[in-house]
């Protein structure tokens, strides 16, 4: 496999071609950014730790039946995936109350919410990534009736799955938000899951152990990531 030219530049990733047309390279970079890029810095490590925490959990995923666009580490920050023709909408699954959810409506951050909520949301920067309807995605063709009904039916096998998980080293999965896309018709997971786009507590001490820790200025970001994979037995190289 040949590493060819970048085809899109992502505020945390770049993708990059390959000499098979049905391939791409993810690069992680170290670059984070929050609040629609309105917060931006290089944090050392994160590009690493991200990847092959992503494999990892890619991996857990794959094992338990869940169909996605990741092949295999390629070095410590790049992976090789399937060349997904990507919805352009974000799934969002919360198992307890925080971020935006509490602005929205109005609730305290912390509770319980039984059953886990579903959200979509519109692939938009200029829009802000508008919350829509399953009417919103279908009316406006953004993604086929079947399609819609698939990715809720894996974005909660993913919470079967991860907050299992999750919970053997003590944390608690609070939301996470997924990306699909389409390889041969069929719809796999892409993007990444890592701790950039979820929230993970600590849940003896809700200690928060996610990219809130970089929203909030509460520090040690790169590290917190580092301990939720410790906590699952990864081990990371640089
Ligand atoms: O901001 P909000 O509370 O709606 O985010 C819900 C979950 O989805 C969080 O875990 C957040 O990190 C993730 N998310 C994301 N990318 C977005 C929006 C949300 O990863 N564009």
């Amino acid at each position: 496999m040949e590493k060819r030219t970048e085809l899109y530049s992502g505020k945390a990733k770049s993708v990059f071609t390959t000499d098979d047309p049905q391939r791409f390279v993810l690069w992680f970079r170290d670059d984070t950014s929050a609040f629609d890029g309105k917060k931006k810095e290089k944090l050392d490590r994160k590009g690493a730790v991200n990847n092959q925490f992503n494999a990892f959990i890619m991996q857990k995923l794959e094992e338990a039946g869940i169909a996605t666009h990741f092949e295999k580490l390629l070095s410590p920050q790049e992976s090789l995936v399937k060349r997904l023709e990507m919805l352009p909408i974000e799934c969002v699954v919360r198992n307890i109350s925080a971020g935006s959810i509490c602005r929205r409506l109005g609730v305290a951050e912390g509770l319980d919410l039984n059953p886990p909520t579903f959200e979509l949301f519109l692939k938009n920067d200029e829009l802000g990534d508008p919350m829509i309807n399953e009417y919103h995605a279908k009316s406006f063709g953004w993604a086929e009736p079947e399609h819609i009904e698939r990715m809720k039916e894996l974005t909660f096998q993913v919470n079967d799955v991860l907050k299992a998980l999750f919970l053997s080293g003590n944390m608690l999965l609070v939301d996470y938000k997924l990306e699909f896309g389409l390889f041969d018709g069929e719809v796999l997971l892409g993007d990444e899951f890592t701790p950039d786009g979820c929230r993970l507590w600590d849940k003896d001490t809700r200690e928060k152990l996610d990219k809130d820790r970089f929203r909030q200025g509460l520090g040690d970001v790169v590290e917190a990531y580092e301990e939720v994979g410790r906590r699952l037995g990864m081990s990371f190289d640089y």
